[in-house]
């Protein structure tokens, strides 16, 4: 497999001061296990949106270097150019990527996953024991177990797309052979994107419908929001830049504060001003169970994928 030019840059997170309440990670204050400190090798499957923010997440925190990463995808074609932009091995070869890999990451469409397995379980390339970090939503560690035919370590894991610049959200999860080295490792993978935490599998749907499905959600209200603005006589562009912004600023403060949202709702709600007028059409209209039917919805949907 080829390997091409890399440019690595290194980018410090600056820590809020309430951390402690929605720390960014679970292993906060215990030492972070690193990539290169764990010897990783990881094989990425699927280089495609999430596979390549993952392998551009690690190399631009400098977790990892090009040496440590290679992966594939479906066209060979598409190898070439992902080998050319991410400056890593890319090849279509599943069998002998995952050979060399001490963690083998499944970006695969969920469809794809237990083939995949099967087929690398058949080839002989999990006899060496690796660790098996799966993104596919709705696949449970069990089925992958399954697909193995061998007792393997499977994390499970969610991200997002913000993950792209560093704003995720990813939750891992342990299958019934993973350990705490094994959280660690994947979490290593995901820390570079945004936010970490862990939670038992049995969550791992919801998850899928609240953090994994949620950015789609956003760009609708985003949308509608500006919208508003530019029905009322604002420059598209100004509007969307004015909706954004308030959204992240909102988001933020939730998490940077710790206050219940239903808490800086009311900062902003003056009596008979104009913020309760909008609430209360905004209730008419039961903004508030939509959202929140939504995620259920996404939730149903993502449990009988697997
Ligand atoms: N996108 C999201 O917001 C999101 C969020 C959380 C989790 N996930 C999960 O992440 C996984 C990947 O999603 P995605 O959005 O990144 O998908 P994607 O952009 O469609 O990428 C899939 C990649 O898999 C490659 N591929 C297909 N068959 C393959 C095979 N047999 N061997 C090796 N590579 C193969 C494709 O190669 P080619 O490019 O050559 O076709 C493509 O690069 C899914 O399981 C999804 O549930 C996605």
């Amino acid at each position: 497999m080829e390997v091409g030019l890399v440019v690595l840059c290194c980018r410090e997170r600056p820590r809020s001061r309430t951390d402690e309440r929605f720390p960014r990670n679970p292993s906060e204050g215990r030492g972070w296990a690193t990539i290169r400190g764990m010897g990783q090798k990881i094989a990425i499957l699927g280089l495609g949106t999430m596979g390549r923010a993952i392998a551009q997440g690690l190399l631009r925190a400098g977790e990892a270097t090009p040496a440590d990463l290679m992966g594939t995808v479906k066209h060979g074609r598409r190898a070439e150019e992902r080998s050319a932009e991410l400056g890593i091995a890319v090849g279509t070869d599943n069998v002998a990527c995952a050979r060399e890999a001490t963690t083998i990451v499944l970006a695969l469409k969920p469809y794809h996953v237990g083939e995949v397995i099967q087929e690398l379980a058949a080839a002989g390339a999990l006899d060496h024991g690796p660790r098996i970090v799966s993104l596919a939503a709705g696949v449970r560690t069990s089925t992958m177990e399954a697909s193995a035919g061998r007792d393997l370590p499977v994390v499970r894991a969610m991200p997002n797309t913000p993950a792209r610049i560093g704003e995720g959200m990813t939750v891992v999860s342990a299958g019934a052979h993973a350990t705490d080295e094994d959280l660690d490792a994947a979490e290593a993978l995901f820390r570079p994107l945004g936010r970490v935490t862990r939670l038992d599998e049995e969550h791992m749907d919801t998850v899928t419908g609240l953090s994994g499905s949620g950015p789609a959600f956003v760009y609708v209200m985003l949308e509608a929001l500006a919208e508003g603005g530019v029905m009322m006589g604002l420059p598209r562009k100004v509007a969307l830049e004015l909706a954004a912004q308030t959204v992240q600023g909102a988001a933020r403060l939730v998490l940077e504060t710790g206050r219940h949202p239903a808490e800086l709702k009311d900062e902003v709600t003056t009596p008979a001003g104009c913020t309760i007028a909008a609430l209360m059409m905004l209730e008419d209209g039961k903004l508030r169970s939509v959202l929140a039917r939504g995620v259920q919805e996404a939730a149903r949907a993502a449990k009988e994928l697997g």
